[in-house]
């Protein structure tokens, strides 16, 4: 599990084990995605696992109208929901594509299929999510 704030996946970590199964080996790991750096180096160091189904589930919104948004949140939004969800996803390919009973789950949104206004930049990130991640399964015969 990954997230920037390790108190709060530790927390997860003893929900999960102490609720559903002690035997469970959780893994947490910080990263912050909004740097894209941050996202080659997380791929790295979980080279040394097998990973049978990877997530890119990371995202955030802006909701405003686009002359109003906040730049430094949209560009966040951008490098999370786009840039680090591209580089995750095509390290994954790269090494699993041809791995028996391998999967990428990337989290888009209804935002993704139908133009929100008042939430454009975020509505648009989304499509790309759905554009890339429905393009990536038809160049893999999925
Ligand atoms: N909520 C909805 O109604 C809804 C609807 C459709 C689609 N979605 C999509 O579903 C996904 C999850 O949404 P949510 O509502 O569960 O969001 P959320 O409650 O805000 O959770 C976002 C998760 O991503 C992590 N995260 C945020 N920024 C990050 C960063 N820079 N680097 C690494 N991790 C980061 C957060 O942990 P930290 O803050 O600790 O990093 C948190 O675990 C998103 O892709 C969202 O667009 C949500």
């Amino acid at each position: 599990m990954v997230a920037r704030r390790l108190d709060k996946l530790e927390e997860l970590k003893s929900i999960i084990q102490n609720n559903i199964d002690p035997n469970v080996n959780v893994i947490v790991c910080s990263s912050d995605l909004s740097i894209t750096e941050q996202a080659y180096t997380l791929y790295n160091t979980l080279k040394e696992f097998q990973i049978e189904t990877w997530i890119n589930n990371a995202g955030l919104g802006e909701a405003s109208f686009v002359a109003d948004q906040n730049l430094d949140k949209v560009e966040t939004m951008l490098r999370v929901n786009i840039e680090s969800l591209t580089i995750l996803s095509t390290l994954y390919v790269r090494d699993y594509a041809d791995v028996e009973g391998t999967h990428l789950i990337n989290v888009s949104s209804a935002l993704g299929y139908a133009i929100a206004v008042g939430s454009v930049a975020y509505s648009a990130s989304k499509y790309y999510v759905s554009a890339f991640t429905e393009g990536l399964a038809k160049e893999l015969g999925a």
